[in-house]
């Protein structure tokens, strides 16, 4: 049953049943409908406790049910009765009461929440606003800006901060028992948030939204749609105001924004091993090496030691090991500083580790991550050592990005022990990893990969092995195409202008000066003896290193950084791309933003669809998770192949066709799309 009702004495305790976190779907409703009838024909009830069984007191609306038509008793129906009737209602909110969850809990007379609960409207990153009264009532309960922010950004808060801006009562560790001895007298004097004044409309909280809309969500409906309905409460009689917030909720949920989000939602949840790694059980690692103590091994050393796991870092001399405690030590700092972490736990962290240039400090580590210098002979020399040093059997992983983990695994006595783990910058930061599944790695070592990332609470995507796995093939193919489109006219901050109105935070440019054009001029130069000669080559990156604009750090890229602050248009680049075209012999033409755009998206799919048919990638979805979140890729258009499909292969096949008329090498339509056009298929069904 997903709702349980049971009486002691004056008081009905209503537990909203429906694991794994009891999520409103209609049964639920159902439920909710029955426990007000029932409560109806009770006599002499004092209270009714309204609680959540299990780690939630209720993950919101079932997301499942908004492909669907909206099915009754429609949850506003519901929580208007809980508002209405006439014994009083106390939430008592344990854990995450979220979206629908936070609406009944804001029908309730009085509100415990425990310290650690979290308390909010997340609609709008699900692409919906709220649907049953969240942004009327939750305005008249707190300060306008509060309720502007919760809504509009979808962030929840903490019962603690519930508490201060008064979106609950009382706090509690244990909400239920506090409920039970909420004081009757008062609980009899409780007026229903419904019934509260509206809000004044507070200019200048609603300017303070309009910037942050205007800054974060370009391109989205529902963030602005939620502030609009906030404007609501401040003078539109409750029921009124609900009707609209109905019909808005409805128009959004069945949208392409709210679609695109609900299927990274579930990807997201999805991402775990494959089935075929059920019942191989992960080596338990309670301890780990990182091979290498630059940023990329700092950043997986606190990772680890975020998630418990003690690290030994080992370096090649003491200058490598007192880089590395200045780097992990600069993390930790900068974790504390921000509150992420208290005191203790920053102490904890320093405790569990150490960093070495002796190889036998890490002899009973149960797992090594390698985070060395991207080179085939270090990598090769540090897996041979590993292996001399590690307990027999140990699972070894490398974090490289590009380079052949079956070379290097061939290294090894055991090459089965080695996967990649390819991790992203900040690496205890960035929640996507890359599982690299070698020729010969063993189930064992992959699902001690799937294993880790659990235990690291990031979001593992399997991968086989080729040139820069998924992301960074795909990301190969989205610099090409926007390298050859600046070659043929447009210039950098173009570019960058368009993936930014398409919604990425900032265009290909912009990305690689953050970066440094170092690494990527490195691999141009190892990919140069293997490289298509038919293939056109656009050689501007090369002259921007050969000047050494390297990005950022340099203070001048394909932007420059005056006084290393923001960037700043640099003609000279322009210039430089001018020049190279007229070597070429290029006729520069110009770019429509949409060109530009079309260029870069179709070269990612085409590239992407590739990946897919040689089973580097086991799914659409997959691709998806990496370009959303490793890659910047908007997360309200669903990642790359859930856009592709909102396209069509038979469209992206005509696009390659037309961009084929210019240069048939660099847009040969990958015959999946071919496949997949012919047979009416979408990519997710490929
Ligand atoms: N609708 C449908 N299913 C939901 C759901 C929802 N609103 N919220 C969670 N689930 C499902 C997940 O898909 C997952 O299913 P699975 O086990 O089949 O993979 C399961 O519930 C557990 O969710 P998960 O996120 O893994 O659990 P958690 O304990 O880490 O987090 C929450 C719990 C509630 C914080 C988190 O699930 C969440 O934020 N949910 C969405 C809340 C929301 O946006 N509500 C508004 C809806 S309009």
């Amino acid at each position: 049953m997903p709702v349980t009702t049971r009486r002691e004495g004056t008081t009905a305790y209503v537990t909203l049943d429906f694991p794994p976190v009891n999520a409103i779907g209609r049964d639920t409703r159902q439920g909710l409908i029955d426990a007000l009838d029932w409560i109806a024909a009770q006599a002499g009830l004092e209270r009714v406790i309204l609680s959540g069984a299990g780690r939630a007191f209720a993950a919101g609306a079932d997301a499942r049910e908004f492909d669907g038509p909206a099915l009754e008793p429609h949850l506003p129906d519901v929580v208007n009765r809980i508002e209405a009737c006439a014994v009083p209602w106390i939430g008592a909110i344990h854990g995450p009461a979220l979206g629908g969850g936070c609406e009944l809990a804001l029908a309730c007379r009085y509100r415990i929440a425990a310290p650690g609960a979290s308390i909010g409207l997340p609609e709008t990153t699900l692409g919906v606003v709220p649907g049953a009264g969240g942004s009327q009532r939750l305005p008249r309960l707190v300060d306008v800006s509060a309720a502007l922010e919760m809504i509009q950004t979808g962030r929840p808060v903490t019962g603690v901060r519930a508490l201060e801006i008064g979106l609950v009562d009382e706090l509690s560790e244990d909400p239920l028992f506090a409920a039970e001895a909420v004081n009757g007298e008062l609980l009899a004097t409780r007026v229903a948030v419904g019934d509260l004044p509206g809000p004044k409309a507070d200019t200048a909280a609603f300017s303070a939204a309009q910037d942050r809309g205007a800054a974060r969500y370009q391109g989205q409906f529902a963030p602005g749609v939620a502030v609009e309905l906030v404007r609501l409460a401040c003078d539109m009689p409750l029921a009124e105001a609900m009707a609209l917030e109905r019909a808005r909720f409805l128009e959004l949920r069945q949208g392409a924004q709210a679609r695109a989000l609900r299927h990274i939602f579930f990807t997201e949840r999805g991402a775990k091993a494959p089935e075929w790694l059920a019942g191989v059980e992960p080596d338990p690692i309670e301890t780990a090496a990182v091979v290498g103590g630059g940023t990329m091994g700092a950043g997986i050393a606190y990772a680890l030691l975020n998630a418990g796991i003690g690290v030994v870092l080992l370096e090649t001399d003491a200058g490598g090991v007192a880089r590395a405690e200045a780097n992990v030590e600069k993390i930790v700092s900068a974790s504390l500083k921000r509150g992420l972490i208290d005191e203790a736990g920053a102490q904890q962290r320093r405790r569990a580790f150490t960093a070495t240039d002796d190889y036998t400090g890490a002899k009973g580590c149960d797992l090594a991550i390698e985070a060395a210098f991207e080179s085939m002979e270090v990598k090769r020399d540090v897996f041979q050592k590993l292996e001399r040093t590690l307990r027999p059997g140990t699972v070894l992983a490398t974090n490289t990005s590009y380079l052949d983990v079956n070379e290097i695994a061939a290294v090894l006595e055991d090459p089965s022990r080695l996967v990649g783990l390819h991790f992203f910058a900040p690496a205890h930061i960035m929640k996507l990893l890359e599982i690299v599944r070698g020729t010969a790695s063993s189930d064992r070592a992959l699902a001690t990969g799937f294993g880790l990332a659990k235990q690291l609470r990031k979001l593992p995507v399997l991968a086989g092995v080729c040139d820069g796995f998924i992301g960074n093939r795909i990301l190969a193919r989205y610099r090409e195409a926007a390298d050859t489109v600046m070659m043929d006219g447009a210039a950098p901050w173009e570019i960058d202008e368009a993936m930014v109105a398409f919604g990425y935070p900032m265009g290909p440019y912009e990305a690689q000066d953050l970066s440094g054009l170092d690494i990527a001029h490195a691999n141009r130069r190892r990919q140069d003896a293997t490289r298509d000669p038919s293939r056109r080559y656009i050689p501007i990156a090369d002259r921007m290193v050969a000047e050494g604009r390297l990005g950022k750090k340099t203070g001048v890229g394909w932007y420059r950084y005056p006084g290393g602050g923001g960037k700043v248009v640099d003609p000279l680049v322009d210039d430089l791309a001018r020049e190279e075209a007229h070597y070429a012999g290029v006729a520069r033409r110009v770019f429509s933003e949409d060109a530009v755009r079309e260029r870069l998206l179709i070269a990612m799919i085409n590239e992407a669809a590739a990946i897919l048919d040689e089973g580097i990638s086991g799914s659409a979805a997959d691709i998806d998770l990496v370009t959303v979140a490793g890659y910047g890729f908007p997360r309200w258009r669903g990642g790359l192949m859930h856009y592709a499909d909102t396209l069509g292969p038979a469209k992206v096949l005509e696009q390659l066709a037309e961009f084929g008329a210019e240069d048939p090498v660099a847009w040969k339509p990958a015959a999946l799309i071919e496949r997949l056009a012919a047979e009416g298929k979408r990519f997710s069904q490929a």
